[in-house]
C-alpha cells in the first residue's frame, strides 16, 4: 500500500493542444513565482526513464508501430514514475510543482481521440498517479487556425502526434472541454486567443481566488 502523498506544496498542471502556450504560460508563471522557486516538469518525461520514454513515444522510429494500448501505458510508465520520484516528494517539501501536461493529456489524447474507452484510461490514470492529482489545472483552449498559424514552420520537426490529422485534433479540442465541464472545480478553461499577458494575469488571479497565494 502506498503512503498518500500528505502534501504541504501547490500542483498545477497546464493543459491544451499543440501550441495553444502553455511553455509560454508556464515561463510567465514562474516569472511571476520568482522566489517560490517553482518546480517545473514537463510531460512524457522529467525523470531519467521518462525522458527515454519520451523519445520513443515522440521521435523514435521505433515508436511507429506502437498501438493505442501501448501509447497509453508508455504515458501512464512515466507519469508513475515521475509521481513517485519527483512530484509527491517536491509537493511534501511545500515546493510549487507546475507541470506541462499531465493525466488530462491522456485523457484525451489517448481516451478521445484514439478511442480507448473512457473507463480504461480512467483506470490506467488512477493506477498512475495515485491521490497525486494536480490542485488546479488551466485549460488553454484554442482553434486550430490560431494555433497553426502561432507554430509557424514548425511541421518540419513535427513529432508523431503532431502529424496527426485535422479530425484528430478537433476530437482533442472537444475532449478537453467536455473533460473540464465534468470537473469544473480542478479545471479552469481559459481563452489562449487572448494576448499572453492578459492570460498570464488571469492564471494569476484565479490562483489567488482559489486561495493558493
Ligand atoms: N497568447 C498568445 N498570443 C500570441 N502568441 C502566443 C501566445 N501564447 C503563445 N504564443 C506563441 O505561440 C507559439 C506557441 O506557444 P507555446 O510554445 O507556448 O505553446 P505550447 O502549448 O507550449 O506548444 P506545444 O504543445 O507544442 O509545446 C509560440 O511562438 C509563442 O510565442
Ligand atoms: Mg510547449
Amino acid at each position: 500500500m502506498e503512503t498518500s502523498t500528505a502534501r504541504k506544496g501547490l500542483f498545477i498542471s497546464f493543459e491544451g493542444s499543440e501550441g495553444c502556450g502553455k511553455s509560454t504560460q508556464i515561463r510567465l508563471l514562474a516569472e511571476a513565482l520568482g522566489g517560490r522557486d517553482p518546480l517545473l516538469l514537463r510531460e512524457p518525461g522529467g525523470t531519467p526513464a521518462g525522458e527515454i520514454i519520451r523519445h520513443l513515444l515522440q521521435h523514435a522510429p521505433e515508436g511507429d508501430a506502437l498501438t493505442p494500448e501501448a501509447e497509453l501505458l508508455l504515458f501512464a510508465a512515466s507519469r508513475a514514475q515521475l509521481v513517485r520520484e519527483v512530484i509527491r516528494p517536491a509537493l511534501q517539501a511545500g515546493r510549487v510543482v507546475i507541470c506541462d501536461r499531465f493525466l488530462d493529456s491522456t485523457t484525451v489524447y489517448q481516451g478521445v481521440a484514439r478511442r480507448i474507452p473512457p473507463e480504461e484510461t480512467a483506470r490506467i490514470n488512477a493506477f498512475a498517479v495515485g491521490d497525486c492529482l494536480p490542485d488546479i489545472t488551466f485549460l488553454l483552449d484554442l482553434d486550430r487556425a490560431t494555433a497553426l498559424a502561432r507554430l509557424g514552420g514548425r511541421s518540419q520537426s513535427a513529432d508523431r502526434i503532431e502529424r496527426e490529422s485535422e479530425e484528430f485534433f478537433a476530437a482533442v479540442r472537444r475532449g478537453y472541454l467536455d473533460l473540464a465541464a465534468r470537473e469544473p472545480q480542478r479545471i479552469r478553461v481559459l481563452d489562449a486567443s487572448l494576448p499572453a499577458e492578459s492570460i498570464a494575469s488571469e492564471i494569476l488571479a484565479e490562483l489567488q481566488q482559489a486561495g493558493h497565494f
